[in-house]
Formats: structure tokens, sequence, C-alpha cells
């Protein structure tokens, strides 16, 4: 299906990300504040509902669905939604971010629903800090929620790294070192301001791509790849290894020319940008006009429009944007 989703800017539509919860299991110091308030149920959209405006989407172009939170996994039904999500034919890509919590249960259920790849969080394979930087998370539950992804038999396999300076910036070798020793790729990310978080100084903690790339040098040889998925991440392979590593640098390296994707928040909100609040509101249309594919795919089409040319994003500054991460998942 060739994509009647094209911006102001020529760039076509192919990939959407959507959010099916703002909850985790999680608290993720640089995603969410401590003591978070969660949208009430009757606000989120319905797996009816979720499933009824990727369909939409697939009719229009997009061939690539990631399921994104909050954590994904933790919705109740998540699994019938993918089995749905799974049958669309016209879907080349159906894949998830998860933090890997419930993956030991569910990574072969998921990979039977037709995911994939799986894009797992992980910043660092250090007890202490994983306690630290995820509050709630339990770093053995997530390696073995890795080790049964692997067994699953999923396409492959992605660590996300968010990398901070004092925190973790220290480990990129060993994060590196575990991708190649278990076979899976790797992307660095520079964090985002999405969100006020206390006690979290953004600008002091950034640690731009390059300075891993530098320490990097010291252990591994990284050759370039053209072949690029045309995401944000520019991807290097490992020599001597199947792994890619990726970066993905919003502050030192706009990547936001060629984007694809746009997003669909829990609460039914189209945001055309990570970096920005342009959006429409899907669920008040499908709320209004229930099963109307034809009005949805209009409103879809005009969206498209206000898609804003790129983020803003300043590490120095205070955020502009008040919506934490977990409502878009990245
Ligand atoms: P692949 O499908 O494997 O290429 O993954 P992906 O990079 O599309 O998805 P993933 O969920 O792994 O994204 C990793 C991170 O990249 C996200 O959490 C965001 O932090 C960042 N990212 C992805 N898309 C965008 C984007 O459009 N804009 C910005 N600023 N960051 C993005
Ligand atoms: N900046 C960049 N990445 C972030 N993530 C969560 N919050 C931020 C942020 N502020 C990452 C998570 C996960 C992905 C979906 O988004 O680590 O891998
Ligand atoms: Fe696209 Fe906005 Fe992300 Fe840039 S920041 S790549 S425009 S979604």
């Amino acid at each position: 299906v060739p994509s009647q989703l094209i911006d102001r800017f020529g760039r076509q539509v192919t990939y959407l990300r959507v959010s099916v919860t703002d909850r985790c299991d999680f608290r993720c110091q640089y995603c969410m504040a401590e003591d978070m308030t969660f949208l009430p149920r009757a606000q989120i959209l319905t797996l009816e509902e979720i499933h009824f405006i990727c369909r939409a989407f697939s009719e229009m172009g997009v061939d690539k669905i990631r399921i994104t939170g909050g954590e994904p996994l933790v919705r109740k039904g998540i699994l019938d939604l993918l089995q749905q999500l799974g049958r669309i034919e016209t879907l080349n890509e159906l894949v998830m971010t998860t933090n890997a919590s419930k993956l030991a249960q569910m990574a072969d259920a998921i990979q039977a629903a037709g995911v994939k790849r799986v894009n797992i969080s992980l910043d660092t394979l250090d007890h202490d800090k994983f306690k630290a930087i995820t509050r709630t998370g339990n770093l053995e539950r997530v390696r073995q929620g890795i080790e049964a992804a692997r067994k699953a038999g999923f396409a492959r396999i992605k660590i996300n790294s968010v990398i901070l300076k004092n925190r973790n910036h220290d480990e990129v070798n060993e994060l590196v070192q575990f991708a190649v020793d278990h076979n899976i790729d790797i992307s660095f990310i520079e964090e985002m301001p999405l969100g006020v978080i206390d006690s979290h100084n953004r600008g002091e903690m950034y640690y731009s791509s390059d300075l891993i790339k530098e320490d990097l040098a010291t252990r591994f040889r990284l050759l370039p790849l053209i072949d690029n998925t045309g995401g944000p991440s520019v991807y290097y392979q490992v020599q001597g290894s199947n792994t890619r590593v990726g970066f993905i640098s919003p502050h030192s390296a706009n990547f936001c020319g060629n984007c694809n994707r746009v997003r669909l928040t829990a609460e039914g909100r189209l945001l055309l940008c990570l970096g920005n609040e342009h959006s429409v509101d899907l669920k008040k249309v499908v709320r209004s006009h229930p099963g109307d594919m034809t009005k949805l795919k209009k409103t879809i089409v005009d969206a498209m429009q206000i898609k804003p040319e790129k983020h803003e994003f300043n590490i120095h500054e205070q955020p502009v944007i008040m919506r934490h991460m977990n409502m878009t998942g990245g």
C-alpha cells in the first residue's frame, strides 16, 4: 500500500508507535516522577479502539507498528491485541519495546502472536545501579527475560541504553560486550528532556554519542553500516560479531529530516512529533463516530498537515514538553 500519509515537508509516514498504557512496573528516573499519577481507565483507549486505529493506519500505508508504553506487557489483554495486529497482512513489522520484566513468562506467546522483534530497555548490568535507576526493577528478572526472548526465536533483539554521565557512562563497553556475547544488538540514546523531573539535572548528565564512540574505540572496532532502518538510529557493525550498535543522538545529530513516524498516546492522542505537542484527538473521533473508518482516516490524513519539521529539545534548559516519556514510549 503506497502511503497516503504525507506531511508538508514531503515526508511519508509509514511507522506508527502505539503506547498501550501509561503504566509501568518500573519508575525509571529519567522517565517518570517518583509519585506518578496514572490515567483512569476510562481515559485510555480500549484494545478495540487501538485495533481499529491501527487498521486505519495500515490501510493508509503504515507497514510498521511498534507497541510501547509505559510498559506494554502490564496492559491486560495485550496478547489478544498482538494477535489481532499480527493478522493484519500489510504489516511488515509488528515490533515491541519493553522493559523485559515480564518476558520470562510472555516471550513465547508474544512471538507466536506475530511480534517480529523486541527492543529491551537496559541501562546497566550492575545490580545496585539498576535498582537506583529503575527504583522498582529487578535486574535478575530482566536478564531472565532476555534469555527467554532469545529462546523464543525473534528475528532480532535489541537493547536500548540511555547513557548519562556519572550514572552509567562508564559501562558502555560492558554493555556492548553483553550484546556481543548474547548475539543481540544495542542502541545508545542521548536523553531527551520530557517532563519535569526533580533532582535530575539533565544538562549536567548529558553524555554525547561521540563520547560513547570514543570509549568504545578502546575495545571494539565499529564499521559504519549504510543499511540503516530509516529511523533515528545510526548503526555500526561490531567487527567480528553479529552485533550492531546504534546511536540515537537527538542533541548532537538531528535526524528529523527523514522522519517517518507518528505516535498514538495511551489516551488516544495522535502525536505528530515526540519533541512537540502538536496532536489530534483520535479518541474523540472513534468515540463520537464509532465504527466510522472513513471519518477516522480523514482525520488522520488531515493531521499530517500539522506535523512539525523537527523537535526543539534543549538539554540545557527546563523542558518545554511537560508530558513524561511514559505517555509516548519514546
Ligand atoms: P527500530 O525499529 O529497531 O529501528 O527501533 P526504534 O529506534 O524505532 O524504536 P525504539 O523503541 O527502540 O526507539 C528507541 C528510542 O529512540 C526511543 O525510545 C526514543 O528515545 C528514540 N526515538 C525513536 N523515534 C524517535 C523520534 O522520532 N524522535 C526522537 N527524538 N527520538 C526517537
Ligand atoms: N530520553 C530518552 N530515552 C528515554 N527513554 C525513556 N525516557 C527517555 C528519555 N527521557 C527510553 C527508554 C526506552 C525507550 C522506549 O525510551 O529507556 O528504552
Ligand atoms: Fe520525527 Fe519529531 Fe522525532 Fe524529529 S523529534 S524524528 S520530527 S518525531
